[in-house]
Formats: structure tokens, sequence, C-alpha cells
């Protein structure tokens, strides 16, 4: 791998580091990997995401968005990109949909602090919140995987349709898949709405998004206490 594509974090030196390939370097060519098991914790790979240049979002961003809640989560929350209330925080789901996304968790007595880990398919805002395109999502692609490996959640909820094809790969229409399980990679998966959607469409009438939502997220409660009680 040449040197040229990737950008030292600890200066020029570092270069010519016999650990040359790992934590201290990151591949700014998107299509070079970075391989599992790099980061030893959160904490370097947020380090080597606010320096990221795997795609054009590093120029525009304020913060790198990594994540919030357990690090030791047994749900996690998969969501899109930042918008700007998360570019300028540095944290994920903190505007309008992240209070609503607190909101539906509680409802099933789902806490952020201790029982989910909330991120995002991409760690950068995109310009005016236009949707990621493919080549930001697999460019940011090992940073989402290597926060599943270190969290390790037993099920990962992913909201909207970006999430559902940046993870998974599969690209239904979020309202054809919601509500169901899908395994992948040993995990349990449901796709649900994403909460922006919710609030756009405010309704809570039977057969309303918002209605759904809450059957979706009822069953995420029973699913996880059905894995609970199995371990026990
Ligand atoms: N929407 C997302 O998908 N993620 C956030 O962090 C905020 C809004």
């Amino acid at each position: 791998m040449s040197s040229e594509h990737q950008l030292s974090l600890f200066g020029e030196s570092n270069l010519q580091a016999s650990n040359f390939d790992k934590k201290e370097l990151i591949p700014t060519d998107a299509k070079i990997p970075i391989p599992t098991g790099v980061y030893a914790d959160i904490v370097e790979l947020a380090q080597h995401c606010n320096q990221c240049h795997r795609c054009d979002l590093g120029n525009t961003r304020t913060h790198a968005v990594i994540g919030r809640g357990s690090l030791k989560a047994p749900i996690m929350v998969v969501g899109e990109a930042p918008g700007q209330n998360e570019d300028e925080t540095g944290l994920p789901f903190v505007g309008r949909a992240g209070q609503l996304l607190e909101k539906i968790l509680q409802s099933v007595k789902l806490n952020t602090e201790k029982d989910v880990y909330i991120c995002n398919v991409n760690k950068c805002r995109p310009p005016n919140n236009r949707v990621p395109t493919n080549e930001e999502i697999e460019a940011c692609k090992p940073y989402l995987l290597e926060q599943i490996r270190l969290v390790n959640p037993k099920i990962i909820l992913l909201t909207g349709a970006t999430a559902v094809k940046g993870l998974i790969g599969d690209k239904r229409g979020i309202t054809k898949i919601r509500g169901t399980w899908m395994e992948w990679e040993g995990r349990l998966c449901m796709p649900i709405f994403h909460p922006s959607y919710l609030l756009r469409n405010p309704s809570r009438e039977v057969g309303s998004p918002k209605w759904l939502m809450w059957q979706d997220i009822q069953a995420v409660r029973a699913k996880y206490d059905e894995i609970v009680n199995n371990e026990l």
C-alpha cells in the first residue's frame, strides 16, 4: 500500500514506522480497505474519523460524529448521517429527530445510557443534509463495521433506507421491509422508519407511520426481553 494514499495521524516520521499499515495511518483513498480489528476501542476509531479524508465529506465537517450511549449496549441504532446539530456538537441524533428517537426508545423503557448505542452510517455531515452517495457510504463503512465489532450489540435497528442499504445492502424501500427481522453476520437487525420521516408524518392513526413505529419498537422490546430471558 502506498504511503501517498495514506494520511499520517502523528506526523511524517510514522510513515517509516514498522506498524506502517496499522493504527497510525488512515487510507485516504476510499478503495483501500481498513482491516477489521484495527481499533482497540472507540476512542481510537474516533481519532481516525476526525482526521479522515476517505471521501470529500471530510472537507466540510465541523466534527466527525461517532456515537453516543452505552459502549456495551445490547441494542445499536444506526441512522443515516449527521445533520447540522450533530455536526456542531459531534453527537448523533441530538436535533428534533433525535429527541423523537429518545421518546420512542423511552416508550418501551430502553435507556440510551444503558441499553442503547446510537451511531450513523456516515460520520460526516453531507452538505445541505443530502443523502450520502454510495461512494461516501462505502468509504465510511469500515468505521461502522468496527463500531459494531467493538460494541457487539445483539440487536441492530436500522433507521431508514440509507441505513439498511449502508449496512446490509438491501435496497428495498423502508415501507416494505420495516418491522421485519433480518439476520446479518449473526446479529438480528430490524429496519424501522427514520424519526425524521415520522416528524413529517405526525398522524397517530392506526396504520400510520407513527403507529407502525409503535408496533415495531414493541417487537424490539419483546425480542430483547426474550434474548435476556434465554441467557438466564
Ligand atoms: N439523522 C440521522 O440519520 N442521524 C443523525 O445523527 C441525525 C439525524
